[in-house]
């Protein structure tokens, strides 16, 4: 008998989807979705937000608050936690929270039991209109961030405009990053919508911020159906703004938040397309213009944090470049393109200098 020197197995991912559900008192809905597809549904959230929440007569764990509890420590805590309360493949993880909540939790429903289902509910901006889209779960290590995790889509998304009325002005403000970058990478619009509405946006009117957020979970889900993990290009212009965000927020001991960190970033990345006359000034200056009016400080450290940027296999930095407010360079449907660490300084000294 021969046996042939190959074998191919082919599997088609099955069709990916999950709703976005916009309304109030969502918990309620989450914990009823859960059972009535037939899963035991598990809380896990913050102290804090738990304090905000309707109390939760049912399995939970509260976690301490903060970037630190993003980790493979905490990540390996939980999972002997639900060991110990007997959760099957049949339990439904339903993460409350900002970005670290959703990435921690959707990592361990990635892997428990081979991988289980969980259901997203963001109580930040940044978490409504980033981390609860688009499946990217992991935690950190001392090295870098979200350097171990899984592509993992949520069951279902509950997104509760209500809850961005809690948030403190400095982590609402610094929350718009995410929004803010949507429209710089894909919809001149939006960008419009921010400037035009910047102080109904700051006093978080009910209206203004319903529409501002849906429209950036728009952009968001559209990149994301075309390019789920991340394999085709397109999704990389998510990273728009977070070449440099990541390394300050690493090298800041996360005492700049992300939010606050992409917002710097945002600025010296969109400097650098300006630079190489990829975006022309006039764009640049409402981008900066935009910027320097939100309230919030924009600390830069004392040098330019060329060791903590993340490199490809080959150790370039490889960088979204805006073409001006709505679009990036496509660089061969690749979307991004490597620069020299002269590039980088340079427009890191037009931000730190000039602007
Ligand atoms: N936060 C970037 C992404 O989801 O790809």
């Amino acid at each position: 008998m021969t046996v042939k020197e190959t074998l191919t197995v082919t599997i088609q991912p099955p069709p990916i989807h999950y709703d976005l559900v916009f309304g109030e008192n969502l918990l309620s809905q989450a914990f009823a979705y859960a059972k009535t597809h037939n899963f035991r549904p598990f809380l896990i959230t913050t102290q804090a937000i738990q304090d905000l929440l309707p109390h939760v007569n049912e399995d939970k764990i509260v976690l301490p608050q903060g970037e630190s509890i993003k980790s493979r420590a905490m990540k390996e805590k939980i999972e002997d936690a639900l060991i110990e309360r007997g959760c099957g493949r049949e339990t439904c993880l339903i993460a409350v929270g900002g970005g670290v909540i959703l990435d921690l939790v959707g990592f361990i429903a990635a892997t428990y039991c081979r991988g289980i289902s969980y259901i997203s509910i963001p109580t930040t901006l940044i978490a409504m209109t980033d981390a609860a889209i688009g499946g990217k779960t992991g935690v950190n290590v001392e090295e870098a961030k979200n350097w171990i995790g899984a592509f993992h889509h949520p069951r279902k998304v509950f997104i509760d405009f209500t809850l961005i009325t809690t948030l403190p002005q400095k982590e609402f403000v610094s929350g718009l990053s995410e929004t803010l970058k949507h429209s710089l990478i894909a919809d001149p619009d939006l960008f419009h919508f921010l400037e035009t509405h910047f102080e109904e946006i700051l006093a978080r009117d009910p209206l203004v911020i319903k529409e501002m957020v849906s429209r950036s979970c728009r952009i968001k889900a559209k990149i994301i159906e075309q390019d789920p993990f991340e394999t085709r290009g397109l999704r990389r212009t998510l990273n728009f703004g977070h070449t440099i965000g990541h390394a300050l927020e690493t090298l800041s001991n996360y005492s700049l938040s992300h939010g606050e960190a992409v917002l710097i970033g945002i600025k010296i990345e969109a400097a650098i397309a300006h630079r190489l006359d990829y975006l022309s000034t006039a764009s640049f200056e409402r981008i900066c213009a935009f910027l320097d009016k939100l309230p919030v400080s924009m600390e830069f450290p004392d040098h330019f944090p060329y060791e903590m940027m993340s490199r490809d296999k080959k150790g370039a930095h490889r960088f979204v470049v805006l073409t001006g407010i709505g679009s990036v360079a496509p660089f061969d449907g690749e979307y991004v393109t490597h620069l020299t660490k002269e590039n980088l300084i340079e427009g890191w000294n037009d931000v730190v200098c000039h602007y």
